[in-house]
């Protein structure tokens, strides 16, 4: 069995679509580790200490949860973190085909892990990071589709 899971991001910044499969990985597996990745294909909005801040405030509650950024390949810093799961979020069809790639690079690049798919909440699978972004950039409401704190820190980007 295995007790550790990894779920890595951008987390530019953290939804509540995140905060959902955290949740759900966080019943399955003693211990999930949330990894923010400092460089990704995207150029990120927020620094990777705010994003790990943020993520940190906002996953408080979980007892089992760590949040760590990390520089790098995500198949080392799983391999540090003595993980062999790396949980993955799938919101549609579309997220497949990079998803398919990036577990397959992965294992290939380390060939004891395994990558698990979960689905969040049927409301969360239209949220992604950039269209927050885009809709608090505009003066929108974004209650809906982030935490408080997340609220605050794009009002501050903001203005
Ligand atoms: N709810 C809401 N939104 C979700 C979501 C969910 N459950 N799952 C994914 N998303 C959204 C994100 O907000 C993001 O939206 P955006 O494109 O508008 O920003 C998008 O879906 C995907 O983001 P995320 O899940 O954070 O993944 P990512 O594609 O940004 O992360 C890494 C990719 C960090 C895992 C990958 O680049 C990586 O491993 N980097 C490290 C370097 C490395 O090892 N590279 C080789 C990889 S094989």
């Amino acid at each position: 069995m295995k007790r550790k899971a990894i779920y890595p991001g951008t987390f530019d910044p953290i939804t509540n679509g995140h905060s959902d499969i955290v949740k759900r990985a966080a019943k399955l597996f003693e211990h999930v580790i949330v990894a923010v990745a400092a460089r990704s294909s995207k150029t990120p909005v927020f620094t990777l200490e705010k994003r790990v801040e943020l993520a940190t405030a906002v996953l408080a509650d979980l007892g089992n949860v760590t949040v760590r950024g990390f520089e790098g390949l995500l198949a080392e810093f799983a391999k540090q973190c003595d993980t062999q799961v790396i949980v993955r979020g799938l919101r549609a069809v579309s997220d497949f085909e990079y998803e398919f790639q990036m577990a397959g690079m992965n294992r290939t690049l380390i060939p004891d892990i395994e990558t698990i798919f979960l689905t969040p909440a049927t409301e969360y699978t239209y949220i992604s990071s950039s269209l927050v972004r885009e809709i608090a950039a505009l003066g929108g409401p974004i209650d809906d589709f982030v935490h408080p704190f997340v609220r605050v820190a794009l009002c501050q980007k903001r203005c």
